[in-house]
């Protein structure tokens, strides 16, 4: 009998083989293919690009090349809380790049990156439909308005991992 991991990798390279196969026909199927999978699988995993690539019959490497090229594919999972920063008007005019800079000196990482332990992936986006709450951040569910630097760090305690017992006791 197999195991539920290999039940699950099973189902997730059948997802794959039927997003290939509905798109495959299509003229430059190579890019709707991979976004999809993304959005099924919330990356872009090694698996999955060789999945791909044995449909199309193509190189592992010209997936890869193409995956890598664009800023929104990610080819290394998302942190647990994702940390959306809008740049739409409203929000950019009221400071929302300054808040960009904050979180990413917080964080230390980039827009785009996700912090070594993969508690946050940071993302700047465009209008997320709130321009009345301008500037407006939005975390996992949670949408802060009229967000400032000095609010950063409360914004993000609920997020921020437990740290283990031993090293608290210590
Ligand atoms: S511009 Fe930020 S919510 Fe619309």
């Amino acid at each position: 009998m197999a195991c539920e991991c290999h039940a699950t990798e099973e189902a997730a390279e059948q997802q794959i083989l039927d997003i290939v196969e509905a798109h495959k026909n299509r003229p430059g199927p190579l890019i709707p293919i991979l976004d999809e999978v993304q959005a099924s699988l919330g990356w872009l995993p090694k698996s999955a690009i060789i999945t791909i690539a044995r449909s199309l019959g193509v190189p592992v490497a010209d997936i890869y090349g193409v995956a890598s090229f664009y800023s929104f594919f990610r080819l290394v999972p998302p942190g647990k809380t994702k940390i959306q920063v809008c740049m739409g008007t409203a929000c950019y005019v009221r400071g929302s790049q300054q808040l960009l800079d904050a979180l990413e000196r917080k964080l230390k990482i980039k827009a785009g990156e996700t912090t070594p332990d993969r508690q946050f992936t940071l993302e700047s986006v465009r209008c997320v439909g709130a321009c009345s709450l301008a500037p407006v951040i939005v975390t996992g569910e949670d949408c802060h308005a009229g967000m400032t630097s000095a609010k950063i760090d409360k914004m993000l305690k609920p997020y921020m991992q437990e740290e283990p017992a031993a090293a608290k006791r210590g």
